[in-house]
């Protein structure tokens, strides 16, 4: 069982939408996924509870209890792959969560502002050890200069998913009705871009213990 943990310090970087969506795009590839909503604002339980298709248990968790749900999950024996969703802030119990771990994934939109605000969240991550990787969310579809420039300020880290993920209404739509955008648009642009990521992220992860 592999552990993916969505986080940043920003709000409306895009962790609760990419976490939906990847969940699905993991799911259709095969996976058994098991989602945790750690945020006190509920994003990705909320989107859970719209969701009718099957296939995805989402649980709100306290983030004082994560290591007791992961614990569970592991002795339960069924998901391959846990999905954590974290608030938009740093503190003891986004700490417990990221500790549980396989690889944090930090979605940066393509904004100087962004890029700074994400030295905090990658310093606490180093201290605890986990691996990590950078996701360009919320790439503008035509114009590619910003996105380069964040590219750039990123690449250097070594950590950044070559994968980019534009902004596209498919997440609206996908998150309104409770589906990854993989099922809502399954041919979209959108549809592609979650799926290399979680392509790369399964490669990421498969050097973690099953
Ligand atoms: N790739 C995307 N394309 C379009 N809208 C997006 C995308 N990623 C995020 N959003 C939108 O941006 C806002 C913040 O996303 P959200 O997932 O709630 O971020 P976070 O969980 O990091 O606070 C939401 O309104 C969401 O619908
Ligand atoms: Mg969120």
């Amino acid at each position: 069982m592999r552990v993916l943990a969505l986080t940043t310090q920003k709000g409306g970087s895009g962790k609760s939408t990419l976490a939906a969506s990847l969940a699905v795009a993991a799911m259709q590839d095969g996976e058994t996924v098991a989602a945790l909503d750690t945020d006190p604002q509920g994003s990705l339980a909320g989107w859970g509870k719209r969701r009718e298709a099957n296939g995805i248990a989402v649980e709100r968790v306290e983030p004082a209890a994560i290591k007791g749900a992961i614990d569970r999950l592991r002795r339960d024996g069924r998901a391959s792959l846990v999905v954590i969703d974290t608030p938009g802030y740093f503190g003891a119990g986004v700490a417990l969560a990221l500790r549980e771990a396989n690889l944090c994934l930090l979605p940066v939109k393509p904004s100087i502002l962004d890029v700074e605000a994400a030295r905090p969240t990658v310093e606490q991550i180093r201290v605890l050890g986990r691996p990590f990787a950078f996701v360009l969310n919320q790439c503008n579809a035509t114009t590619q200069a910003r996105t380069l420039d964040a590219a750039t300020a990123l690449v250097s880290t070594g950590a950044l998913a070559p994968s980019m993920v534009a902004t596209r209404s498919d997440f609206l739509d996908a998150m309104t009705a409770g589906q990854g955008v993989t099922e809502i648009a399954p041919k979209g642009k959108a549809a592609v871009e979650v799926r290399l990521l979680w392509q790369w992220i399964k490669a990421q992860l498969a050097g973690a213990q099953a």
